[in-house]
Parts: C-alpha cells; structure tokens; sequence
C-alpha cells in the first residue's frame, strides 16, 4: 500500500538497490538501501542543508513559488549523489503532508469489482481538486473488500497530478529514474512503526509544517497535519538569550528543556505545549469514533531530539514515549552507530520512502 506504482506499470522486476529522498525545509536527505532476502543494508547516505542551496528563505520560497520548480533542488541532489558515491538510479520520493491528502472513510457492503468506482465518488466529496487532477490511491484497512454484508473502511491518499510531474521532472533533472511516489505519512509509518500492532500517535515535528498520525494494528488509519514552526524554537532562544541564530541553534539543541538557563525551559515548555495538545485531541477523536485509546506515542522529525522532550510527553501524556532508530533493522558499519541514531530522526521519511521500494 501506498506506493503509487504508476510510473512503473510493468513491475515485474525487484530492485535491489533503491534511494530515498526527502525534500525536507531544513535540508535534503538521500538514502541507498539494498536488499538481500529478508534483510537489508544501508548502502550510502547523504544531506545537504537548505541553507547552502537557496539564497532566499526557504518559507518564502516554499510559500510562494513552487520548491520543486527550483533548479537548485536537484542541483542539490546531484550534489549528493556524487559525494555519497550512490551509483543507483531508482528513486522514490516522499511528498511532503502539504501536497498530498489523507483521509479515511467507510463504504457499504457491496461487491468487489464496484470498490473502485465507490472510492472515486467518496474521494470526489473529500478532495477540493477536481477528481481529474489528483491520483489516488488507496488500502482498505478494516473489513474484507468484497464481503458483501460487512462495510469496509478505506484510507485514501491522494496526489495533485501537478505534484506528480513536479518529481517526475526533477528526478530527471537529478539523472535518477523515478521508481514512485509515497506520501510521507506511510513513509514515517513504514521506518518506525515495523511490527507493533498497537494504537500509536506518531508524530512528526518539522521546521515548516508538522503531522500526527493514528496507527492501529499495523495500518495508518489517520494523518493530520498542521503548523508547527520549529524555527520559533531558536528565535525564542535567540532573544532571550540575546545571541545569534546559530547560537541559539547550538544552545537549544544541547540543552532543551533541561537548560538551567535562567527562564529558558519555561519559554520552551510553553512553545512545545500546543504539540501535547495535538496529540491529546488526535487521541481523543479517535477514541471517539473507533473506541480505541492510543497506547504508545513516538516522536521523529529533527526536534524529536530536543533534550527533555520525550520525557516531558511522557510526564503530560502519561504514556510510553519512544524516539526510535529507522536505522535499527538495518545493517550498517558499527562505527556509524552514534552518528545514525543523532541522525534517525531527520531521516525517518528517506528510510521509509527507500524501504517501500525494496518490499517484496
Ligand atoms: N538535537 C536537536 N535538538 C533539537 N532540535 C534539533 C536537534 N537537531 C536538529 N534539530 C532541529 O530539527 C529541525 C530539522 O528537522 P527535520 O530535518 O526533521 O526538518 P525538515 O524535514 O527539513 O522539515 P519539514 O519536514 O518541515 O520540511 C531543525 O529545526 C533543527 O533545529
Ligand atoms: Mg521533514
């Protein structure tokens, strides 16, 4: 589920090797993951900050014009390629919460060759676009599609054609092939969540933009997102500290929460309490309608490394926080181990996006 295999109709080959990226605001991350058997190895990997490719700020950018449209993107990606030495040219991107749609919704009973054309008049009503410019995918993730006395619940992605040319023009301009698309949700999804079958909130907390997700029994059930600028994080430092950017950057990532600053955990507290909030009203509708209370909650997205965060939701939420390592059923060289795990959290969505090429 999830992969929008259009771009490639005829897949009946498997890759071996498959890159990763993700156009994050902060920076651009790549991965090459391979495969053999059941396992898999991280090949190469790669990021280039945003800072040293736009000369404008990227929220202006991204607000205004298109961030893709922007040749330096994959000028940027080449870049990478290069200096990572990452010879595959296969590619899957995640699509940012902001250019895709998430929803679920529940279809009668009927039979299976009427499923498709359901989904379509259901999605009409949910997605502004007209049906014609958006591709959409979908899971039934409750119900057996084809039963013909039970409802189904179906969770659809969809993705404005535009966006969809978008990459597929950059990939080409990056000398890569693109292989698919998935929506970065199913991308976090599929990098941390492995084998746990309960109800989880995870969240992922961005510079421009951030997202919860509901996943239960192993399927993404919901996928909000909404805005979060963890840029506010430095500039509250910044000035209230009366230092630079780039110090205040140092002094939050280094001490966070847990910072004896005079007022300095406070000011913090008060910006990452609106993220306990999302979690909190995420959980409860979903109790609400499918009766079923969020057990676990795992963070990713750079911030999730701020010091004291975990352990502060644990303390407001009352429940089992984990921060956990994309890299950790991958095998990689031993020395890499402390480097990786600083690292899992920006590159969650470039690990899942390269993992969904590789499933058998
Ligand atoms: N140790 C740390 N503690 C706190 N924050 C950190 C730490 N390391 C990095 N960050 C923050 O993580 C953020 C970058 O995260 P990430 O790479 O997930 O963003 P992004 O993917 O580029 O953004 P978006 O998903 O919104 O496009 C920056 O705001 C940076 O300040
Ligand atoms: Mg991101």
């Amino acid at each position: 589920m999830g992969i929008f295999t259009m771009f490639n109709p005829l897949r009946i080959f498997f890759p071996k090797k498959m890159v990763g990226i993700d156009i994050g605001t902060s920076s651009i991350k790549v991965v090459e993951i391979s495969r053999w058997g059941e396992g898999r190895t991280l090949e190469n990997y790669g990021e280039i900050k945003s800072d040293l490719i736009y000369k404008e700020p990227l929220s202006d950018l991204k607000m205004s014009t298109n961030l893709l449209a922007s040749n330096f993107v994959s000028v940027a990606i080449r870049g990478i390629l290069d200096e990572a030495k990452i010879k595959t040219k296969s590619v899957i991107f995640s699509i940012p919460d902001f250019s895709t749609f998430c929803t679920s919704f529940t279809i009668p009973p009927m039979p299976e060759k009427e499923i498709k054309d359901a989904i379509y008049y259901n999605a009409s009503q949910y997605i502004t676009l007209p049906i014609s410019e958006v591709t959409l995918d979908w899971k039934i993730i409750s119900g057996v599609p084809g039963n013909e006395s039970l409802p189904s619940t179906v969770f659809l992605v969809a993705i404005p054609n535009q966006v969809i040319a978008e990459y597929q023009q950059m990939a080409q301009e990056s000398g890569l092939e693109l292989y698919a698309l998935e929506a970065e949700a199913l991308s976090i999804t599929r990098a941390l969540i492995k084998n746990n079958k309960k109800t989880i909130c995870l969240m992922d907390i961005g510079v421009q933009s951030s997202t919860v997700n509901i996943i239960d029994d192993g399927f993404l059930k919901r996928s909000y997102s909404f805005n979060f600028y963890s840029n506010q994080l430095v500039r509250a430092v910044a000035s209230a500290l009366s230092v630079s950017d780039k110090e205040a950057e140092e002094i939050k990532n280094k001490e966070g929460l847990v910072s004896l600053r005079q007022g300095l955990a406070e000011t913090l507290y008060l910006l990452v309490d609106p993220l306990v909030a999302k979690i909190k009203s995420i959980s409860s509708e979903f109790m609400q309608s499918e009766k079923k209370e969020v057990e676990e909650i795992y963070l990713t997205g750079g911030t999730a490394n701020l010091p004291g965060l975990k352990e502060y939701f644990e303390k407001t939420l009352g429940k089992k926080v984990h921060v956990s390592n994309c890299f950790s059923d991958i095998l990689y060289p031993p020395i890499l181990d402390e480097t990786l795990r600083k690292m899992s959290p920006s590159f969650s969505v470039a690990v899942g996006a390269a993992l969904s090429g590789l499933e058998i």
